[in-house]
């Protein structure tokens, strides 16, 4: 077992949370663990939950959209959540359940040492780029953050509810295709 599998399993049989009580499945990520581009969500969903991996749902089906039409794949990237375990009724997760799942993310990052990460919306964003992000005024805009970059998108869960917002995502989805192009160079993008 290397070593993210290890973080993996110790993950997947965490009880450092009351969430371990109402969880079906831990969602620790999918993709590459050697990927270059990290993306992060809120939490599971219940979905989510039951499968045991990261967007599955009717928002899971647009973000494989949404990477479609920048030639990415989930393969060639990870996918993931701050808090890896769905809270009961998806309610907002507690500070308590943050902190006791922030190690997990944590050592992800430490591992994969991403070149880029995307945030899925605001609560993301607000977790990894600054806990002020206005996500209506700065989504798509590229942070500098320990030595990592990083931007957020809105949520795919947001763009079911609100379509207007389509347009200015697929702006941010080819800032991202253009700066994956710079400065990812093991990323493969179709076409
Ligand atoms: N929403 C999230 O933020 N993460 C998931 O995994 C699913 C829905």
């Amino acid at each position: 077992m290397n070593e993210w599998e290890a973080l993996q399993a110790q993950c997947e049989s965490c009880r450092a949370c009351a969430l371990c009580e109402s969880r079906t499945h831990v969602v620790f990520g999918m993709g590459d663990p050697h990927a270059e581009v990290l993306f992060v969500g809120e939490a599971p969903g219940a979905n989510e939950d039951e499968q045991g991996k990261p967007f599955v749902g009717r928002a899971g089906q647009l973000l494989d959209d949404m990477l479609t039409m920048i030639g990415l794949h989930r393969d060639r990237i990870y996918i993931t959540n701050s808090i890896k375990c769905r809270p009961p009724q998806n309610r907002d997760p507690l500070n308590t359940e943050k902190d006791a799942c922030a190690g997990y993310l944590h050592r992800q990052l430490e591992m994969m040492q991403p070149k880029i990460i995307v945030c899925l919306g605001r609560i993301s964003a607000a977790e990894m780029i600054k806990p002020d992000f206005k996500i209506t005024r700065e989504h798509g805009q590229f942070f500098e953050k320990d030595g990592r970059l990083m931007t957020a998108i809105y949520h795919p869960a947001a763009l079911l509810r609100d379509p207007s917002k389509k347009p200015e995502t697929f702006v941010d989805l080819k800032r991202l295709q253009a700066k994956i192009r710079e400065i990812c160079p093991n990323t493969k993008l179709d076409f």
